[in-house]
């Protein structure tokens, strides 16, 4: 099975990303041909800025590096390194029908958040669309606000299919990642855009400042607590084995645990956990050309795939390129 995920270079990861999302793009390295690319063309429909670009593409490569992601197994690759997708993005553009964007969720969300409705953010779903069909991938997981993007993708695979009498595209499927949502410091989603978050790669100091901050209610010390209604408790089951997680909830129901207990032992599983891999990012933004010849490397094998089902589809629709 061909499993592929894109992600948006858009800056400081934070603990909601990760047990979001990248965790399983991460083990997911290990059960699947696993595709996962750095979105830069989309992201050019909010940051347009050349520098920031540059810079926060490269900060996507580095933290799935440094988190675990091995590109022997994986393919971790820019966009950018398949031109062909903007190809694509074309021509499924002339055979997809303008009332299906207009349904899109995202882009409707973006312009009520005041983005400016460019082109490119109005065709933002046929641009994901190629980068999934381009290599015939089976599965994209993803949370749920993007499942409305894959199945307008399948729709898309549908119409070329049907317009051009051929089965050139594979239908793909959401898999809907299951993760919980993640509270941020004040007990809301964890998000970029609300300033609670607890940054990844934060150095043990400043990370065991937000985590100590996290907002609790008032039961005093002696007192039952319910583990299930405490944010603290919802950080702590991401990073404790189940037998922890039930030993804390314990503690939590029987009282004589204040949430200062709870709060340092987050700070402590945090360190553990991603203390190795800050250290890792370290040493990888030390060295710019094993980055680039990794992603460059995984782009050249992407850009192969693509182009041997852009032949297909040229084919198909008898657009010719000379040789
Ligand atoms: P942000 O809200 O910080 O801008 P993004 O929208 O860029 O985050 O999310 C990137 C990925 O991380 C998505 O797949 C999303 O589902 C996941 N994610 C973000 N925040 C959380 C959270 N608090 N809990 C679980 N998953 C999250
Ligand atoms: N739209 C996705 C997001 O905002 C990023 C993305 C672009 C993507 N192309 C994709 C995700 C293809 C999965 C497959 O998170």
């Amino acid at each position: 099975m061909r499993v592929l995920s894109g992600v948006q270079p858009s800056g400081k990861l934070h603990l909601g990303n990760y047990f979001g999302a990248m965790k399983q793009h991460i083990e997911g390295q290990l059960e699947h041909e696993s595709f996962i690319f750095i979105a830069n063309y989309h992201a050019l429909t909010t940051i347009q800025d050349p520098d920031r670009l540059r810079a926060l593409t490269l900060d996507v490569a580095l933290d799935y590096l440094a988190l675990g992601l091995d590109p022997d197994k994986a393919c971790l690759f820019r966009q950018s390194d398949v031109p062909e997708v903007t190809e694509l993005a074309w021509i499924l553009s002339t055979v997809t029908g303008k009332g299906l964007l207009e349904r899109a969720v995202s882009y409707k969300d973006k312009i009520a958040k005041g983005l400016s409705p460019s082109m490119g953010l109005f065709s933002y779903p046929i641009l994901q669309a190629a980068d999934i069909l381009i290599y015939r991938s089976d599965a994209v997981p993803v949370g749920k606000d993007q499942v409305q993007h894959i199945e307008m993708t399948a729709d898309m695979a549908g119409y070329f299919n049907n317009t051009y009498g051929c089965d050139v595209f594979v239908i793909p499927k959401p898999k809907l990642n299951e993760a919980a949502v993640v509270p941020g410091i004040d007990g809301e989603k964890m998000s970029k855009s609300y300033g609670n978050s607890i940054d990844l790669f934060d150095e043990p100091k400043p990370a065991k400042k937000r985590i100590m901050s996290i907002k609790t209610d008032s039961t005093p010390v002696e007192d039952p607590k319910d583990p299930d209604a405490c944010n603290v408790f919802a950080l702590l089951r991401l990073f404790t084995s189940a037998e922890e997680t039930e030993e804390w909830a314990a503690r939590y129901r029987k009282g004589g645990m204040g949430y200062g207990d709870a709060k340092k032992r987050v700070a402590e599983l945090f360190e553990e956990n991603f203390g190795p891999a800050r250290e890792r990012r370290k040493q990888l933004a030390d060295d710019p050309d094993y980055v680039e010849d990794a992603l460059a490397s995984a782009g050249r094998k992407a850009r192969g795939l693509a182009q041997e089902v852009m032949e297909d589809v040229r084919r198909a629709c008898g657009i010719i390129i000379a040789q």
